[in-house]
Formats: C-alpha cells, structure tokens, sequence
C-alpha cells in the first residue's frame, strides 16, 4: 500500500527537518530522499584566487542530439563566490572527491573567505585545467572542464538559480578507467531518510554516501543536527 504525501505531515511539525525550511531545504527533501552527486567546483575569483564550492544539487545531461553532455547545477547560491565567479569567467572545473579527499573538499566551506585560495588553504593541490581558465583539484579523481551556458531562476527572484554547465571534456585517474562507483568513487548527497509514519525522535541530518557506505552523519539521535553543513 502506498502512503500519500502533499502537505507537511503532522508529525514533522516542530522538528528538524520542518525548521530546514529557513535554511532552504523543503521537509520534501527529507521524506523524498533523492541522491545527487557530490562534488567541488573550482574557479577564479576577480583577484585570481582559486574558489571552491561544494555542491550538491545537480544532475548531468546529454542534449542537442547527443551532441554536447551537461551540468544542470539546480541550486547556485547568488551571493556565493562560485555565481560571482561563473559570471565573470563563464568557465569552472567540476571536480568529484573520494571518499578520502572528502574531509579536505568540506574544509574549503571554512575557507571560503575572498582573499583565500580556497583549495590549498584546504589541504588540497591546485593545478591549471586544460581548457578553459579555471583552477581543477589534483587530489580529486575526476576532472570536468566546464563552459557557462544559461541560468535561470526555478521561482522569478529566488536567491538562488539554475545554472547550465557544458562538459567540454574530463581528467580521469587511471585507477578509476574501469570503475568510478565503487567504495573509493563518486559520493551522493542523500538527505537523513525521515518516516514521516514515525514519532519525532528520528535523527536528522544529511549524510553522503559512497555507494552504500556511511562516511558523514553525524547526529545524537534526537533530531538535532549537531555539524551544521551548509554555511
Ligand atoms: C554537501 C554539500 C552540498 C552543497 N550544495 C550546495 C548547492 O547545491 N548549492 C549551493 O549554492 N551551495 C551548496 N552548498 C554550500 C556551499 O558549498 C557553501 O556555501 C560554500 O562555502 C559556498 O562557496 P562559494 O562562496 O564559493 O559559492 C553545499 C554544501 C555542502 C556541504
């Protein structure tokens, strides 16, 4: 049988997952649990500083006939580094992260100040992409050189927008010819699964997974969320 849900359910009212509104996350995310890829997009700031912004929100696409593949990047924050950026040099690296370089990836959002260069302030190695002009990261197994294309707003004048990436080409680690989904591959951010059939006292938090290992979550099990990942 199948349970239906439109409106907020009675027993999310009051936790967690219903004040993530504030934040911007609908309470959908935590009932729907959706996975997307996770990963860093590296690009050059106005005083040639590399940025990094982790992201978490985003599907790939071909189009126009198979002719071209793409990045929908669902939700860019319009006041964040990576939108100025995207702005100024249409171009960027979408770079995806072990399961072993994660930590290092999450350090940039602490070192997200304008004058820092992001990724080696964060442990990790900047190197020129091929391209187009953007810094990629070394310690990340993938690569993907990226062109701006479009944006829009899924709600006219939301804070955030949709932006359209064309993959021009990609740096693959060897070691992942053969395989990029196994324990060491790609990360889905996957938001805590809430049972919206249950009682209040369920954890809250999103987690990333690499295939079906556990490497983030963090949570007391009252419904707080005690690492707060979005800043
Ligand atoms: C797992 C994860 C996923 C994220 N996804 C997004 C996202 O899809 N869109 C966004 O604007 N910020 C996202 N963030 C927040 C940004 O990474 C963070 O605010 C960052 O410091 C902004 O960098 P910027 O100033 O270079 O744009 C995410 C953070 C985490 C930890």
């Amino acid at each position: 049988m199948k349970r239906s849900y439109r409106e907020t359910p009675e027993t999310i009212k009051g936790t967690f997952a219903e004040y993530a509104k504030t934040i911007g996350f609908s309470w959908k995310e935590f009932v729907m649990s959706v996975p997307s890829p996770m990963f860093l997009v590296t690009s050059y700031k106005s005083n040639g500083q590399p940025n990094a912004c982790m992201q978490g929100w985003t599907t790939f696409t071909s189009a126009n006939h198979g002719n071209g593949y793409y990045a929908i990047l669902g939700s860019v924050n319009k006041n964040g580094h990576l939108y100025e950026t995207l702005k100024e040099t249409r171009e960027a690296v979408i770079n995806f992260m072990s399961a072993e370089a994660y930590d290092a990836c999450m350090a940039t959002i602490r070192n997200n100040q304008f004058e820092a260069d992001e990724i080696t302030a964060s442990g990790l190695t900047a190197e020129p992409a091929s391209w187009v002009n953007a810094p990629m990261v070394r310690e990340c197994f993938m690569n993907l050189e990226c062109r701006y294309v479009w944006e829009k707003e899924i709600v006219p004048g939301d804070d955030h927008t949709v932006v359209c990436l064309e993959v021009l080409g990609a740096h693959i680690d060897e070691a992942y010819l053969d395989d990029k989904t196994g324990e060491q591959g790609l990360l889905y951010n996957i938001h805590h699964q809430i049972n919206p059939e249950k009682d209040k006292k369920q954890p809250t938090i999103m987690r990333a997974y690499s295939r079906k290992k556990l490497i983030w979550g963090n949570t007391d099990g009252g419904g707080v969320m005690l690492e707060r990942p979005y800043v």
